[in-house]
């Protein structure tokens, strides 16, 4: 049990904590159901991009799945091997597809021809032959939140089939190209296996079809999306996930990456947040909180429903809507949920927060970002000191 009251006596809220024990046993869980096969669990950084986490996952032997530069710096200081750090994204920047390059990562997953010719061309500048693997989108419905939702030719990821295959061909041949992998990515918070499966099967089949024409991938890169459960939701098992996946390859000698963000942090996460007031408009009661939507955005963004549980507290219920000091109607972290009558500084606990949590935070309002903790084998750290008003000026000039 995480001692949720001194650690926010401690360090002050709003504040995040982590799990680390939590993220290991994850880890492990997913692992252990590939086992047998030549796998790398590429962590999805932007879940939870802080430094000590994706430290926490390289010491395990994680790779990295990044969508920025940024993103490749943080894996590579935390002390990711090159050669499991992947670059994804549909728009990499020339200076990026350099970067990544020089860094001599394991590859770059291309979105588009217009990319490939960007790659292709920065390659030859360098005098370096770029690995890539190609992101195809197999128009599969992966019943989630519109949002969150990847594997629709309606989105904007990856290139349809055939101009994948195009674009394969078109490797082959080119002296500064080696095709070295194919991916897919259909979405995130993934409850359903079907339409993973449905997924896993086009991309194998289009796989078998290259190297019958003699491009031979070494790579299955099946991406992330792995849902986990909020609620009550019922979802995907590690072993059930890796069973459809072989089952798609059915004996294909490849190494299967897979991109995990949420399933590997999002139920270690904590957010802390403080009560400020009890008020009422009329009938309505609303439960003033001190973090907001600049803290966690998914409640506001997607009307994400996160468990909050007031900590220590007994009393008759009642219904309030959980709402911050923004100023939007949007800012809420629970909306009509059950609350015993609270008071100036009790404790709530957001639960499921360690993914695209205190990533998707911002500054809004003028608000530094919260602090964020490790918690591990019973010690707490500090693993991100609390933003200050003048980290926040910091770069502002003509002000004085
Ligand atoms: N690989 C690729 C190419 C991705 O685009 C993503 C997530 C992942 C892996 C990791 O997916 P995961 O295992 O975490 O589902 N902000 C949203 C989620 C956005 C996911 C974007 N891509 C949320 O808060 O639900």
């Amino acid at each position: 049990m995480i001692p949720f009251q001194p650690l926010a006596n401690t360090y002050g809220t709003p504040l995040y904590v982590y799990d680390f024990d939590a993220m290991q046993s994850q880890y492990h869980e997913l692992k252990e159901a590939f086992r047998g096969r030549k796998s790398i669990l590429a962590y999805a950084v932007k879940a939870n991009s802080n430094l000590s986490v994706i430290k926490h996952f390289a010491s395990l032997g994680a790779g990295a799945d990044c969508v920025s530069i940024g993103e490749v710096r943080r894996a590579l200081l935390a002390g990711v091997p090159p050669y499991k750090i992947l670059f994804s994204g549909v728009g990499k920047r020339d200076e990026e597809i350099r970067e990544a390059m020089i860094s001599d990562i394991l590859y770059i997953n291309v979105e588009s021809e217009a990319e490939l010719g960007r790659v292709e061309m920065i390659a030859k500048e360098l005098g370096k032959v770029a690995r890539i693997s190609i992101r195809v989108n197999p128009n599969i419905d992966p019943q989630t939140h519109p949002y969150i939702s990847t594997g629709l030719h309606d989105n904007k990821f990856g290139v349809d089939l055939e101009t994948a295959k195009r674009m394969y061909i078109r490797s082959k041949h080119a002296t500064a190209l080696e095709a070295v992998g194919i991916h897919f990515h259909i979405g995130s918070q993934l409850t359903q296996l079907e339409p993973i499966y449905e997924a896993a099967v086009i991309v194998a089949d289009l796989m078998r079809s290259l190297s019958a024409i003699d491009v031979n991938l070494k790579f299955f890169d099946i991406g992330g999306g792995v849902g986990v459960c909020y609620n009550d939701e019922v979802t995907i098992t590690p072993y059930d996930y890796a069973q459809a996946i072989l089952g798609a390859l059915k004996g294909l000698d490849v190494t299967i990456i897979s991109e995990p963000g949420r399933f590997l942090t999002a139920n270690a996460g904590y957010f802390l947040t403080k009560v400020l007031y009890e008020k009422r408009n009329g009938e309505k009661r609303f439960v003033v909180v001190d973090g907001a939507m600049n803290d966690l955005l998914r409640p506001s963004l997607y009307k994400a429903y996160h468990r909050i549980e007031a900590l220590d507290k007994v009393g008759e219920e009642s219904v309030a809507d959980i709402v911050g000091p923004v100023c939007e109607s949007g800012d809420f972290l629970a909306k009509a949920t059950l609350l015993p009558m609270m008071e100036h500084n009790d404790l709530l606990v957001v639960h499921s927060a360690g993914a695209y949590g205190f990533g998707m935070g911002s500054n809004y309002n003028t608000r530094g970002r919260s602090a964020e903790i490790a918690y591990q084998k019973g010690e707490a750290r500090m693993i991100r000191a609390r933003e200050t008003f003048e980290d926040l000026i910091a770069l502002e000039r003509e002000y004085l």
